[in-house]
């Protein structure tokens, strides 16, 4: 109770005080030390503390104990707990039951969404639409906070080259620019203005760092890359989190110049903190200490000590700190000091999210009712949704399709519930979502008619279906693969047009499900084949949480497009575009190879001294048996009108500097519908002190426009546009040649020269 007391004495002090001109962190640093002058190092590593509890685990270790943990002071947050009845009850424990009542912070992985889902982050990025990616991430703390949770881990900023590995699915794709955009954009949503409203929680960027470049594509595999790489093209998203305000960092599970995230000191200490400025505090990844030890770092008490003086704050499960550091202390592996630090870091989270004020902010029975999955959200969900859909090829405008006729609805994905929120959606709540037959069955009723085999399983080996279909997502069809090839081909038969909902379930990308091979399984394959003897025009729907191999759809099938993983409402959102009531706007933000073969196959690479852009000549950078390029390319996506891009112009051919340029083009939606655009700007400084890429996103612009409407674009092109990291990582300006381009696409581009003086 003395505590309580001396809590309630302090938030009177600091009302007074912010009546006057103390400024907040003064405020924050007098109620911490003096907190933490009453705290003993058993709480102070406490507090450093982070167990599991509830059912969702991501690892083979779960935290016993917690509630005696808690009362004994030994706990400084949860995660992974649904529910502000089962929360309240552990805030109760730490408030009322601990010597000093101080409360826990407690931290979810609300990535792309709560009970109202968005879509998989990977799909958020592929609108380019930074209002819509702030907007999905305020609704998902709006209704988090409503359900008790005030830490959120995401946003993932991971940059990703490595479509085999799944969890490109929960990132923002290979561009460090647009990854920086949406990184603020994220933070934005989830932290508004003020950290301590009802509403906003604290964001967590992950995974720090370079998690999306793992060899081979495998889960938690070793990333060995140049420093100069890193600079230039993995960090800047995680810097734009630093300068947007993040509250938190999470550690990354791969090693970094094979020193595990969680023990290296350069990346913790001197990038994040010394160079960038960092002033929240570092979480590591899911028993990420622990895990030091099959690294070969050293035994439990010394990897606990390596991620402590490395920058690592707070220990996410391995309960390595609350066992081994008082020891350490007493050894001199780790300094009070250090300790002391670590403690104020999270003790300063929970001050700046207002529970020392309030241990109960966010837990308001009331607001569950209220805020979480309504009608407004979800409406937002599906608009956002429909914004993300990439539409890869549409011969002879098959899509959009008319509401008459009857269309065939085949494949593992048309009748499943679970499966449409996409990975890793902790919160959500799949038997109220649609399944695209419900929804499609909605969109048309009275005037056309949806007929539905699923023809065939995800794919022929039940063990792969089985692994690729946890967590309540299993849908695996007894019968034989004949008969229900044959089913689907008789309805699609009877039928207009058939679209055909496959490719991955949603369990297939994520954490922990890497693919070796990204093409279209072999039992969706065989259906498609037998399917397109019918004659009937095919469109796919492709669901995925990666850039997938799609050569052969490509090459067959008249309509493609690529609807990822759409979140609670994707079912509707899909319906919407396949029928023409929104036009598809999407563009890539990963590249689509032509075969896993071409991987790591990215558009920003750099030059050879043997360039082929085109097939085979001998002793050029080629293959024998596939070109260089992509099946699609970044930035790449179709609509259902038509833009043409007047010639481009540049205000002027030479800046200083220090100065500026514009470079302009006018769009005109020249179709017959309205449509969005994303206009991407282009860079390539054509000589420099080190090889730079034959071209780097730096800026884009998402316009809406209606039939016959033109707007003109104009980019400014500042000196940041023009800046990298050189070999002694000193970020420069180098005077020269530059070149602009700017188009639709990638690869569609109109090119300027200009220069730096
Ligand atoms: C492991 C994952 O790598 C990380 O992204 C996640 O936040 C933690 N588990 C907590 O669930």
């Amino acid at each position: 109770m003395k505590y309580k007391i001396t809590i309630f004495a302090m938030v009177a002090v600091c009302a007074l005080a912010a009546r006057g001109a103390a400024p907040q962190n003064e405020r924050m640093n007098h109620f911490i030390d003096d907190l933490m002058s009453r705290m003993t190092l058993q709480e102070k590593i406490g507090q450093l503390n982070l167990p599991v509890t509830g059912d969702i685990i991501t690892g083979s270790s779960v935290s016993g104990n917690v509630v005696d943990l808690i009362e004994a002071g030994g706990v400084g947050g949860l995660f992974n707990m649904k529910g502000e009845r089962q929360i309240r009850q552990l805030q109760d424990v730490a408030v009322k039951k601990s010597r000093l009542g101080i409360p826990l912070i407690f931290g979810m992985d609300v990535i792309h969404g709560y009970e109202t889902i968005f879509p998989i982050p990977l799909a958020l990025s592929m609108s380019w639409d930074m209002d819509a990616i702030r907007s999905s991430a305020r609704i998902a703390a709006l209704e988090a906070t409503a359900d008790g949770i005030c830490w959120s881990f995401s946003p993932m900023v991971d940059v990703c080259r490595e479509p085999r590995w799944g969890r490109m699915s929960e990132g923002n794709g290979e561009d460090p620019y647009l990854g920086a955009a949406i990184c603020r954009a994220m933070i934005e949503g989830y932290q508004g203005q003020d950290l301590t409203d009802r509403a906003t929680m604290m964001s967590c960027v992950k995974h720090f760092a370079l998690y999306g470049a793992p060899e081979a594509g495998r889960d938690y595999n070793t990333v060995d890359m140049s420093r100069v790489r890193m600079f230039n093209e993995y960090f800047e998203p995680y810097k734009a989190g630093v300068e947007a305000g993040a509250g938190s960092f999470m550690s990354s599970f791969n090693t970094i110049d094979y020193v595990p995230a969680s023990a290296n000191r350069w990346l913790m200490t001197e990038v994040l903190r010394d160079q960038w400025g960092f002033d929240g505090f570092v979480v590591t990844d899911y028993t990420a200490i622990s895990e030091m030890m099959n690294h070969g770092m050293g035994d439990y008490q010394t990897v606990g000590a390596l991620a402590l003086n490395a920058g690592c704050d707070m220990d996410m499960v391995s309960d390595a700190y609350r066992t081994t550091l008082e020891k350490s202390l007493a050894e001199g592996r780790v300094s009070i000091e250090t300790i002391d630090r670590a403690c104020r870091r999270v003790l300063e989270a929970k001050y700046k999210l207002g529970l020392f004020d309030d241990p109960y902010r966010y837990l308001d029975a009331k607001r569950r009712g209220k805020e979480i999955y309504t009608a407004a959200n979800r409406a937002e969900a599906r608009r956002i949704a429909t914004e993300t859909f990439v539409l890869l090829k549409n011969d002879d405008n098959v899509l959009p399709l008319r509401r008459e006729g009857k269309i065939a609805l085949v494949g593992p994905l048309a009748n499943t519930r679970a499966n449409m929120p996409g990975t890793w959606s902790v919160a959500a709540t799949s038997d109220r979502y649609s399944t695209l037959l419900e929804a499609m069955q909605r969109a048309v009723s009275g005037k056309a008619e949806v007929l539905y085999a699923k023809g065939c399983n995800v794919c022929y080996d039940e063990e792969l279906e089985k692994n690729s279909t946890m967590f309540g997502r299993e849908m695996r069809d007894p019968r034989d693969a004949a008969v229900m090839r044959d089913e689907a081909v008789r309805l699609a038969q009877q039928c207009d047009v058939i679209v055909a909902a496959m490719g991955e379930p949603s369990e297939m990308s994520g954490e922990a499900s890497s693919r070796s091979s990204l093409t279209i399984l072999d039992a969706q394959r065989d259906l498609l084949e037998a399917l397109l003897k019918t004659g009937k025009p095919i469109v796919l729907l492709n669901f995925s949480g990666r850039a997938t191999v799609m050569n052969w759809e490509a090459e067959h099938l008249p309509a493609i497009m690529n609807v990822w993983f759409g979140g609670s409402e994707a079912a509707d959102a899909i319906c919407d575009v396949v029928f023409g009531d929104v036009s598809p706007g999407g563009k890539l933000t990963v590249t689509m190879p032509r075969n896993e073969g071409q991987i790591p196959i990215y558009y920003n690479h750099l030059n050879t001294g043997r360039p082929n852009p085109k097939w085979f000549t001998k002793y050029t950078s080629n293959y024998l048996d596939v070109p260089n390029d992509a099946l699609f390319p970044f930035g790449y996506g179709l609509s259902y009108t038509t833009f043409s891009y007047s010639p481009l112009t540049l205000s002027s051919n030479a800046m200083t500097a220090t100065g500026s340029i514009t470079a302009s083009v006018t769009v005109t939606n020249t179709g017959s519908c309205a449509g969005a655009e994303v206009v991407q700007l282009y860079i390539r400084d054509m000589v420099g002190s080190i090889a730079r890429p034959v071209q780097e996103l730096k800026d884009f612009a998402r316009i809406q426009l209606q039939p016959g409407e033109s707007r003109t674009v104009s980019f400014t092109i500042t000196p940041d546009k023009l800046k990298f990291y050189n070999s002694n990582l000193d970020y420069v300006l180098e005077p020269g040649d530059f070149e602009v381009m700017v188009g639709t696409d990638s690869r569609h581009v109109q090119r300027l020269p200009f220069a730096v003086k």
